[in-house]
């Protein structure tokens, strides 16, 4: 007992135990903190479909039918036909046959990663027995998602870091591998870096080292490709080797998570992921608003308009400053500050300036990778992006003069 009380001691310390700002209503993109409204340059809720009527009444209309929660699993009970509808729609936007439903995002990468290396485990329960052994590993980004690093280690297979978008690192480790199962995973838009995986390219080894690949598309589904219908849709990209994870609580403004797949991985994964099978569903309201934010994207495509003409703003005005953004590929477009005190400074004097924007420093990045990540959004007015980008300059001036 004692020395969680010296751990946290020791932490808070060294300045790690973080406040967090407490919030009293959710961003689209505005919202209210101290008692006062606030600009968010930090939501997920791209293109603000969060707090969107249709969103809401179709919500209401799921609560009215269902209740608040649904009480039971998939395997027992819980197989809803919405959640057959809302997966049949998913699938067919990511171009794959099938799809499942999971509770969270995390809770897909946690349930898929660790399910799809114990197919054959699976299987030997009903007699199942394959030539010689089998041995799985997963090849992972160094910057992937922390809930993709969960799911790989509660899967038991080996891990295999390869540097960021590094493709000769990773076909190095592809060639001397001997595992029998091969699946490279990668972010789709990298969370604190905001650029994008080479798909094809990953697919191409993919291919000459008989691997899968599995993409987390959390920050691409609803924002990259001409409809929002994510990285494989920017890329142009449909292939058999492909397994796509998304969630449903960014662009889609709700909750839950999903991996879309060919059939034969989709009815493995039914048969394999415990947490598809036995854990309560996602509140059936929600399922029924993330099928109405498919329908809105498609309805209203201004809103990704909007989200991509805001993201060029931004971008083309911050040029003529001294500044490094990490990337400038997604509405994800950091600010690296590189000193992290520097960069806590700095997101405290855009938080009085009425602005919200993240500091993400270690661990989320490496130490002296400090930054603003700055988030644009469908909703966010050219008077908001000028005032942020006000902010930056005056604390460039500041900054040039304390070096
Ligand atoms: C890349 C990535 N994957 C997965 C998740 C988890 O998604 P959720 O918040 O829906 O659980 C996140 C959340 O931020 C993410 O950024």
């Amino acid at each position: 007992m004692k020395e969680f009380y010296d751990i946290t001691r020791w932490l808070e310390e060294r300045g790690a135990v973080h406040s967090i700002p407490r919030v009293e209503s959710l961003p689209s993109p505005t919202f209210r903190m101290g008692g006062e409204e606030h600009v968010s340059f930090s939501t997920n809720n791209y293109l603000g479909l969060a707090t969107h009527p249709r969103m809401i009444e179709r919500a209401c209309d799921g609560l009215r039918r269902y209740g608040v929660g649904n009480c039971e699993s998939r395997l027992l009970g819980g197989d809803l036909d919405i959640y057959h509808a809302l997966e049949n729609k998913l699938a067919a936007m990511k171009d794959k046959d099938s799809a499942l439903l999971f509770a969270t995002g995390y809770l897909t990468n946690l349930g898929a990663l660790s399910a799809l290396v114990k197919v054959n485990q699976c299987a030997r329960v009903y007699g199942y027995r394959s030539k010689g052994r089998q041995s799985y590993a997963y090849f992972t980004d160094e910057l992937n998602h922390v809930s993709i690093r969960e799911g790989i280690r509660l899967s038991g297979a080996d891990r295999i870091s390869y540097r960021h978008l590094d493709l000769d690192h990773l076909e190095s480790l592809l060639k001397t591998s001997t595992a029998t199962g091969r699946i490279i995973v990668t972010d789709g838009v990298f969370s604190q870096d905001g650029d994008i995986a080479p798909l094809p390219e990953l697919l191409t080894l993919a291919d000459r080292y008989d691997a899968m690949v599995y993409v987390d598309d959390a920050h691409g589904t609803g924002v990259l490709g001409a409809t929002g219908g994510g990285i494989t849709e920017y890329f142009g990209i449909t292939d058999p080797r492909l397994i796509c994870m998304g969630t449903l609580s960014k662009a889609y403004g709700a909750i839950g998570g999903f991996v879309a797949t060919d059939q034969s991985i989709a009815d493995l994964l039914r048969l394999t992921c415990t947490a598809y099978g036995f854990t309560s569903t996602l509140p059936p309201d929600q399922a029924l608003a993330v099928s109405e934010a498919i329908d809105i994207i498609r309805d209203e495509p201004e809103r990704h308009r909007n989200l991509w003409d805001n993201q060029r703003y931004f971008v083309e005005r911050m040029q003529d400053l001294p500044y490094t953004l990490v990337s400038t590929l997604t509405p994800i477009v950091p600010v690296l500050i590189g000193d992290e005190a520097e960069a806590d400074r700095l997101s405290l004097q855009l938080r009085d300036a009425g602005m919200h924007v993240d500091s993400v420093k270690f661990p989320a990045v490496a130490r002296g990778q400090g930054r603003l990540r700055v988030i644009l959004n469908a909703g966010h007015t050219r008077a908001q992006i000028d005032r942020l980008v006000d902010v930056f300059r005056a604390a460039s001036m500041g900054m040039q003069q304390a070096a």
